[in-house]
């Protein structure tokens, strides 16, 4: 990683990228380039975009001969100076709001972190530039991050006040003006049990703007989104990725202007939006980071899983497995006892599960969602020997030991809001909303981060406990104060507590959920190695949650479980191996009633979880491709290698009667070595065929009779046996035919069959090289 200053011209170099600034005539700073990594004989200056004349009706300073603010590409711009389009910067003094920022000095030193707000992790380098407004008595330092084996660069601000009061009302922590192409915006859009869908917006003159205003990084627009240059695909062509630091409210916008040039705009939401900094005061925003690839969406994916797995997780988590875990919570929800534990616990562990996570319920009065909460306690009466009893019920049993909490909410009838009603969020003129029966706790209050710390602290000292699932299931609302950094400031409370609980607890595996992926987002996973992805678990829409997710997020921090057959979002039925072949991507667990399974279930749920840990690294850890979706191609195929294995998924959507011939292919293999392929084997249940079984029984059976029944309960079909070895050049290039699918004949062993929503796993090994 090099960071150079001459001449006026900042450049940075990282990983395979640069990234180059200047500092104008006038002492703007102004993006120059952002693209492959420069070499020490370019001529950078040439690199530097002329401004010989003022370009159509722009606005100029008196002594200024060169362009105007409208025309430059500015790394900061404020309003009423000429630059018309959307300020990334708003502040107000003295009911004066004209700034005007020019370069002042610069300093290049070892990256340090962002005070209270999640930093990258790692050895780096760090830009500073500090930028003066001499009328106004104000400072602006912007901060760049950068690590030599990293294509991602972090962009912060920073303000400084030294005289007055200085009112910031908006602070983007990036703007990023490219120019030359046709942009494409790629960005994830949802609700609860709905996150993630991936929008593809061509980009035309206007503004479009993402946001989320509920106090969470939220499902309904995930901080992450990708930009792409015309002619862009999947593995080619440039494109580039973004994606913020923080988990509260956030907003990006994406400007082009009547020249073609887009204005890119990351930071905290500006809406309501108000911070006073007195006499030598300081505000930060949190870092945006970016990316840059030639290789399509792919380069950007794996640009961006690289730096989540070494910058932003965990390092005791980040190149560790991550255990399979049961969650109790679809199967039991909150009506348990500690002998329904205990019965799941056993079969989890017969089954070769590693971890029991024991959900929501435990505690308080929390018999169902309208009480309890807050109140961390256990209940004796669902579980007499406490959260000891249970942990060491399942050390016995060879399995680790997890919990449940919600520490930042509190329902009104519990004991915790009974002591104390002025802990909630609200202001005194209306009645607070609930959401969920539940109020959300003002963690900008000292006393509020203690009793936080204190509960969480002495829940994980009260048994073996070595996974915390930290919950969090409503959005805020009735912020108090009018306009304010209310949700900065919770957020900076937020990752105090969790700094503080990380320290007490450096072993405990965190995994964060806000109904599911509602604050999936990369200050979470600073604190949080793996993220509950969505409370819907039905295989078709999963994947496109997780497909959405891993476009920006590594599958480490992506945790799947396999579900009961019937969705409980949607109440589509699918197969457990449907299920698996979604979950495996990802740290896979399991959430249906293992007492209700039958032989053959439990039979297809060991396999399946023999089959996972074989490969594990690969699904948590290897190098992810997007080959094809269910929005896309009408399907859905993922890849994932490590080494010298990979493994393609290939996930149907609906069953046609003349089925496309799909052939296996694979990216990232040598064209001169063999490999072999085989698809990994699945249980089909008997009642698939449905009256059609009697092909192949020697008596007649009934559809749904009896027989058909108790039969599939102990006895399924086998998948097709699809094996053989070819060249790397095959699978990179038309592929290898795939077994003949069913469409309306052939039940042998030769064919396919699949149906609606269901698919395979091939395992693709080198066999030997050229
Ligand atoms: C919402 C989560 O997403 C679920 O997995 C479960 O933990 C429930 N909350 C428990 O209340």
């Amino acid at each position: 990683m090099k960071i150079t200053y001459c001449n006026n011209i900042f450049s940075l170099s990282f990983g395979e990228s640069s990234y180059v600034l200047s500092i104008s005539s006038n002492g703007k700073i102004v993006f120059e380039y952002f693209g492959q990594r420069l070499t020490d004989k370019d001529i950078i200056t040439s690199l530097i975009r002329d401004y010989p004349c003022p370009e159509g009706s722009s606005l100029l300073e008196e002594e200024n001969d060169g362009s105007g603010p409208q025309n430059m590409a500015l790394e900061y711009s404020l309003p009423f100076r000429g630059d018309f389009h959307e300020p990334s910067l708003i502040l107000e003094k003295e009911n004066s709001v004209i700034f005007d920022f020019r370069y002042d000095s610069y300093e290049i030193k070892n990256n340090a972190p962002i005070p209270g707000l999640p930093s990258p992790k790692g050895e780096g380098q760090e830009l500073v530039i500090k930028c003066l407004d001499h009328a106004q008595k104000c400072s602006l330092y912007l901060h760049y991050i950068i690590f030599e084996d990293s294509d991602v660069l972090g962009k912060y601000l920073e303000i400084h006040n030294e005289d007055g009061s200085l009112l910031i009302k908006k602070a983007s922590s990036s703007q990023l003006c490219l120019s030359g192409s046709h942009y494409s915006l790629l960005s994830l859009h949802g609700a609860w049990a709905g996150e993630a869908n991936l929008s593809e917006t061509p980009l035309k003159t206007g503004v479009v703007s993402l946001s989320s205003n509920n106090g969470m990084s939220s499902p309904f627009c995930n901080p992450f989104f990708m930009i792409e240059e015309e002619g862009c695909g999947r593995n080619y062509g440039a494109a580039y990725g973004f994606n913020l630091l923080f988990s509260g409210n956030h907003e990006e916008s994406l400007e082009v202007d009547a020249f073609g040039s887009l204005r890119i705009k990351q930071g905290i939401s500006s809406l309501c939006f108000n911070k006073e900094l007195k006499e030598n005061e300081s505000f930060f925003t949190p870092l945006a980071i970016m990316c840059r690839s030639e290789k399509g969406r792919n380069g950007v994916s794996q640009q961006m899983h690289h730096y989540v797995n070494s910058k932003i997780i965990d390092p005791r988590f980040s190149k560790t497995e991550r255990p399979i875990v049961y969650n109790n919570w679809e199967a039991t929800m909150f009506s348990f006892n500690e002998d329904k534990i205990h019965s799941l616990m056993k079969k989890a562990k017969q089954l070769g599960i590693e971890t029991f996570v024991l959900d929501d319920g435990w505690f308080g009065l929390r018999n169902d969602d309208t009480k309890g909460l807050g109140d961390w306690e256990v209940n004796p009466k669902k579980l007499p020997h406490g959260l000891k009893g249970l942990s060491n019920y399942a050390k016995k049993l060879g399995l680790k030991f997890g919990i449940w909490m919600e520490p930042e909410m509190v329902n009104k009838d519990s004991d915790l809001y009974r002591s104390h009603p002025d802990w909630i969020i609200g202001e005194n003129r209306h009645k607070a909303m609930v959401g969920r029966h539940q109020f959300v706790l003002d963690l900008r209050k000292p006393e509020v981060q203690d009793f936080i710390f204190e509960s969480v602290h002495k829940t994980l000292l009260a048994g073996d406990i070595s996974f915390l699932k930290w919950d969090c299931n409503r959005s805020h609302s009735d912020i108090p104060d009018g306009y304010s950094s209310f949700d900065y400031d919770y957020y900076v409370g937020l990752y105090s507590v969790l700094t503080r609980i990380k320290t007490a607890h450096p072993e405990v595996l965190f995994e964060n959920c806000a109904s599911g992926g509602g604050r999936h987002d990369l200050g979470m996973l600073s604190f949080f190695p793996q993220s509950w992805v969505s409370d819907d678990t039905d295989p078709v829409q999963r994947n496109v949650t997780q497909s959405g997710l891993a476009l920006g997020y590594p599958l480490s921090t992506l945790s799947n479980h396999v579900s009961a057959k019937t969705s409980n979002q949607l109440l589509r039925l699918t197969s457990l191996e449907a299920k698996f072949d979604c979950a495996a991507f990802g740290v896979l667990g399991y959430e249906l009633d293992l007492n209700d399974l039958s032989v053959f279930e439990e039979k297809t749920i060991k396999a399946q979880i023999n089959f996972y840990k074989e490969h594990r690294s690969l699904f948590q850890r290897g190098t992810y491709f997007e080959l094809a979706s269910y929005q896309k191609e009408g399907y859905s195929s993922l890849q994932v290698s490590r080494g010298e294995e990979s493994i393609v998924s290939h996930l149907r959507f609906l069953q046609s009667p003349s089925p496309i011939k799909y052939r296996l292919k694979a990216l990232e293999l040598s064209p001169e070595n063999l490999y072999s392929y085989k698809v990994r084997k699945e249980m089909i249940s008997l009642k698939k065929a449905g009256h059609l079984i009697n092909m192949i029984s020697p008596i007649h059976l009934k559809e749904d009779g009896f027989l058909v029944n108790l039969l599939s309960q102990r006895k399924g079909l086998e998948s097709e046996k699809e094996e053989g070895i070819v060249s790397g050049a095959a699978f990179l290039s038309y592929g290898v035919p795939l077994a003949q699918e069913w469409s309306g004949v052939g039940l042998n062993e030769r064919v396919r069959i699949l149906g609606d929503f269901s698919g395979r796993l091939y395992l693709i090994k080198k066999y030997s090289s050229k």
